[in-house]
């Protein structure tokens, strides 16, 4: 494993809290959490990428929110998903295109809800002001190729912050840009890195062996995941979180797979308190 501080708190939970020392009773297995990560927020339930979202994923007991970073015109870092904001906002146009006041004054929630109406696009500042310490952060670098220099200027918020070294922090920075990734890991060589894919091309025993070189986390869309490729990632040293559950179904057949996390538009159908038991 390339970093070493995984993991850790749920050692400290398994030694000090009652119930975890009932469930390491039960058994003398291998026990592991399963983290419950809210893709955009708790986006099956508020506006995706809006505090909405991200208050609601906290109050679902949620172990990470689940955002996108991309740019504004004007340099701020900004969190939305799509490389347009048309889908998601009452407005058109590539958000590298707009500036930040721009992006500010659209309605980022009417989409999902007339309640959601005024929900505005978020910053990083926000979003890493508002909920670091408090819930576990999971930073996707969408569409990094877009933005030269954003690696940097995520590094620059998160050292500011003192995040370089998140011993008790969760932070965790992925992408489906790998050379973005291997950019981000020589920036903040102390913080887990995740590649993304859906591709079963980047599942070779030679291709998860060049990820293992400076990744944590191989996190693949939920269709290609089988009980070998997780096998296969662990021998490796990394960790597996499986995307994107919208079902009970799909949040079940994650859990039988022994996925360190399963990011989910529903925190609900992952059950906090469900672990993932593996026979010794
Ligand atoms: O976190 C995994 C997932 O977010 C990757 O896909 O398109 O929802 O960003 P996407
Ligand atoms: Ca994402």
């Amino acid at each position: 494993m390339k970093k070493t501080l995984l993991g850790t708190g749920f050692v400290l939970t398994l030694l000090f809290s009652p119930i975890s020392q009932t469930f390491a009773a039960e058994s003398t297995g291998e026990l592991r959490q399963v983290d419950n990560v809210a893709h955009r927020g708790a986006s099956g339930y508020a506006p995706e990428n809006t505090m909405a979202a991200f208050d609601k994923a906290v109050d679902m007991k949620a172990d990470y929110i689940e955002i996108d970073v991309q740019r504004s015109k004007d340099g701020e870092l900004v969190i939305i998903h799509d490389t347009k904001v048309d889908r998601t906002t009452d407005g058109t146009g590539y958000v590298k295109d707009l500036t930040f006041e721009q992006l500010r004054s659209l309605d980022a929630g009417s989409f999902k809800g007339e309640q959601f109406a005024g929900e505005k696009i978020p910053t990083f500042d926000e979003i890493l002001d508002r909920y670091h310490g408090k819930v576990g952060i999971l930073i996707e670098l969408k569409a990094p190729e877009l933005y030269p220099g954003i690696e940097e200027s995520v590094a620059e918020e998160l050292k500011e912050r003192n995040l370089e070294h998140p011993q008790n922090e969760k932070i965790i920075i992925q992408s489906f840009n790998f050379d973005s990734m291997k950019k981000m890991d020589s920036l903040l060589p102390k913080v887990p890195i995740g590649v993304l894919t859906s591709s079963k091309a980047h599942t070779t025993e030679q291709a998860l062996t060049d990820f293992a070189v400076y990744a944590d986390y191989f996190n693949p869309s939920y269709g290609i995941v089988t009980e070998d490729l997780v096998d296969q990632v662990h021998s490796l040293g990394m960790k597996i979180s499986s995307w994107t559950v919208r079902s009970q179904v799909a949040a079940d057949f994650l859990l039988d797979m022994d996925v360190d996390a399963i990011i989910t538009d529903y925190p609900d159908y992952v059950d906090p308190r469900k672990t993932n038991y593996k026979s010794p």
